[in-house]
């Protein structure tokens, strides 16, 4: 699989109008096409999506937005999700997104996860969205990152902090990297002296999406 094919899905878990999340998430947005992806970036503040509600074969047709998701998050290789941290956790809004999808969409994906928060930095968002993520079969790439005090990071658009600008880096790297890796049609099959490999751990495993 060549860079140029690798389709990336972001998406945004603030509705706030000037959202650090989405500023950190345009952020890995730019560094995944300057690597030479093919980004979309889902702002969830100008998408009319409903609440879940616990039927993911209702094709919501009332809301077009819903179809859009799915069929781009679908066709993706790999998945950004960034959310604020909300009471020591992912926002609803984001969990939502996540509620309207389900292992058809999201089963071999590629993510890596950011998260911002105002106090000081932790990963209670980030383990959130990773176990979300786990449970519905994606591969959760071991970079993440989190931001805390994003008044004092972004200063005129711009991340003020260099080490955080090289995490950015390495975690753009490690997503396409293992997007690469582990989305590739012609991945060798696996050869094993013991019984036949089954289910989603078999040498067939195939990418969705890809
Ligand atoms: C409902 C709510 C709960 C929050 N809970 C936390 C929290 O648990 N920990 C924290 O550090 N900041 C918390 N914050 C602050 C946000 O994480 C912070 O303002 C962040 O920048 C919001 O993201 P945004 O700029 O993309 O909207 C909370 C904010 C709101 C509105």
């Amino acid at each position: 699989m060549r860079i140029g094919d690798l389709k990336v899905v972001a998406i945004g878990g603030s509705l706030r109008e000037r959202s650090f999340t989405y500023q950190a998430l345009e952020y890995a947005a730019g560094l995944l096409s300057g690597l030479g992806c093919r980004v979309r970036v889902f702002d969830l503040r100008v998408m009319r999506l409903p609440f879940c509600n616990g039927d993911n074969q209702d094709p919501r047709l009332d809301y077009p937005a819903v179809g859009e998701l799915r069929r781009s998050v679908g066709e993706a290789h790999a998945l950004v999700l960034a959310t604020p941290e909300y009471h020591g956790g992912l926002s609803g809004v984001l969990k939502n997104a996540l509620d309207l999808l389900g292992a058809e969409q999201l089963e071999g994906k590629v993510a890596g996860s950011i998260s911002v928060l105002g106090g000081t930095t932790d990963s209670n968002a980030l383990n959130d969205v990773c176990r979300i993520l786990r449970s519905c079969h994606s591969w959760v790439i071991p970079h993440h990152i989190a931001i805390g005090r994003p008044d004092k990071v972004f200063v005129d658009g711009r991340i003020s902090d260099a080490g955080l600008r090289i995490r950015f880096e390495e975690f753009a790297q490690d997503l396409v990297r293992s997007a690469v890796r582990l989305c590739s049609p012609d991945r060798p099959a696996i050869e094993s002296d013991g019984p036949p490999l089954n289910g989603s751990a078999s040498a067939e495993f195939r990418c969705a999406g890809a």
